[in-house]
């Protein structure tokens, strides 16, 4: 069955943040320090989906989709980050995964989406090589309680995004700026990948993936300081994060870590455990030149001669195409089916979205052209299913199906949840 589905993460939906037990994560420290998100926005009510779960999964039965990937709050189960499991915390998740399957609707979550435990935080985070296991243990409580009803698992979201803006430039959660001294966060988040994936499995987990987010990179000229900056990067945000995971190395680091003084013997071989899929979130390629003066081994050289999201992030459709076939030429054998974890856009604050809907047909398109050149693609999910705290931006960038009012909750269905319905509609979910 192709998997259809609309996704979300726990801190951009939820709030009811000290309800039920729940301990404090990174997010709900870093929000509420003056300045780093616009106009101090936090996660506190956010879509108030913790309260309102039941219409959202209405919504979602509405809208047709056969699966919801959704995120667990780590808080939530254990408040401290590790020690004795908060019933109560998995008690919501049991109920919404209940509810999702009395719908038909395929629960599929994702065990970290960036909001560490503050407690983990103060022993370091995942600058820590212990926190690998602490995410292990979590991993197993989770999946004790529920891989009887849920068949597919996914460990992280986007390792690559919480390493470079959480310790690398500190513009989420947890606001460190190490730069090239952020790459043990990597690997210890690569390393709890692996250790959480045999965990999970023990605890009866049938399939389990990780959620990488890629990206094509372009070289801004074929001048050799923007193709070596460009090789730089495509290191640094792609291939770091795929090969360990799916070739059981890690690409040249040289450049950035003479030593990889944070790899012990055996850790490769435990991230590379074997996957049933490899979730791949896109948005957009990248293109690079050369290095400036800012510390960083590239720069960003900019998209120009697409349109852009109300984010500003170019549209280039074909770029998943580009990205899809690329992995495979790069893993061949390698690569186990994928799944599109994410894709979507932000809008401006309309009902009718018609920039979302050439968006979403333009990426299945591009998505189908991959699959008609030999990629095994087995799900695409649409981020989001309503407008949420997209983290630094707060509630400002608008990614949902459907619009949310944030004075009300009101939830109010846009033109492209119609668009995406009445298309699911001529699907067959069976092949
Ligand atoms: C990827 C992240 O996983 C998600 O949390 C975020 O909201 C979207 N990208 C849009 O930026």
């Amino acid at each position: 069955m192709f998997l259809w589905g609309t996704a979300t993460a726990a801190y951009q939906v939820e709030g009811a943040v000290e309800e039920d037990g729940r301990g404090f994560s990174i997010w709900d420290t870093f929000a509420h320090e003056p300045g780093r998100t616009r106009d101090g926005h936090t996660g506190d009510v956010a879509c108030d989906h913790y309260h309102r779960w039941r219409e959202d999964v209405e919504l979602m039965a509405g809208l047709g989709v056969n699966a919801y990937r959704f995120s667990i709050a780590w808080p939530r189960v254990q408040p401290q980050g590790d020690g004795p499991v908060n019933a109560k915390g998995l008690d919501f998740y049991e109920r919404l995964v209940d509810a999702l399957l009395e719908r038909g609707i395929q629960p599929v979550p994702t065990l970290f989406h960036w909001d560490l435990p503050q407690a983990l935080q103060d022993r370091g985070g995942w600058l820590n090589r212990e926190i690998s296991e602490k995410f292990a243990d979590y991993a197993a409580a989770v999946a004790d309680r529920l891989a009887d009803r849920v068949p597919l698992w996914i460990t992280l979201n986007e390792p690559f995004v919480h390493m470079a803006y959480g310790y690398a430039m500190g513009i989420h959660a947890p606001g460190q700026a190490l730069l090239t001294d952020a790459l043990p966060a990597a690997h210890h988040q690569l390393l709890a990948h692996g250790l959480a994936t045999r965990a999970l499995r023990a605890a009866g987990a049938r399939q389990v993936a990780i959620t990488n987010n890629c990206t094509p990179v372009w070289p801004a000229s074929q001048q050799e300081a923007d193709l070596k900056a460009a090789d730089t990067y495509d290191i640094l945000h792609n291939r770091l994060f795929n090969d360990p995971v799916l070739l059981g190395k890690y690409p040249d680091l040289s450049a950035y870590t003479p030593t990889l003084d944070f790899l012990q013997d055996g850790d490769l071989d435990i991230i590379a455990t074997p996957l049933d899929a490899l979730g791949i979130n896109y948005y957009n390629p990248t293109r690079i030149a050369a290095p400036t003066d800012d510390g960083l081994p590239f720069s960003d050289a900019g998209i120009t001669g697409h349109p852009t999201t109300a984010f500003g992030w170019p549209v280039v459709p074909d770029s998943l195409r580009e990205l899809l076939t690329g992995l495979k030429k790069r893993y061949g054998a390698a690569l186990p089916p994928i799944l599109i974890t994410e894709n979507g856009c932000s809008t401006d604050d309309t009902l009718e979205d018609d920039a979302r809907i050439e968006f979403l047909d333009g990426h299945i398109g591009a998505m189908r052209r991959a699959m008609a050149e030999g990629v095994d693609v087995r799900g695409y999910f649409v981020w989001s299913l309503l407008d949420n705290f997209e983290w630094a931006e707060g509630y400002h960038q608008r990614f949902g199906l459907i619009r949310v009012d944030f004075e009300t909750q009101r939830r109010t269905p846009r033109a492209s949840y119609r668009w995406l319905r009445d298309f699911l509609k001529t699907q067959n979910t069976d092949t």
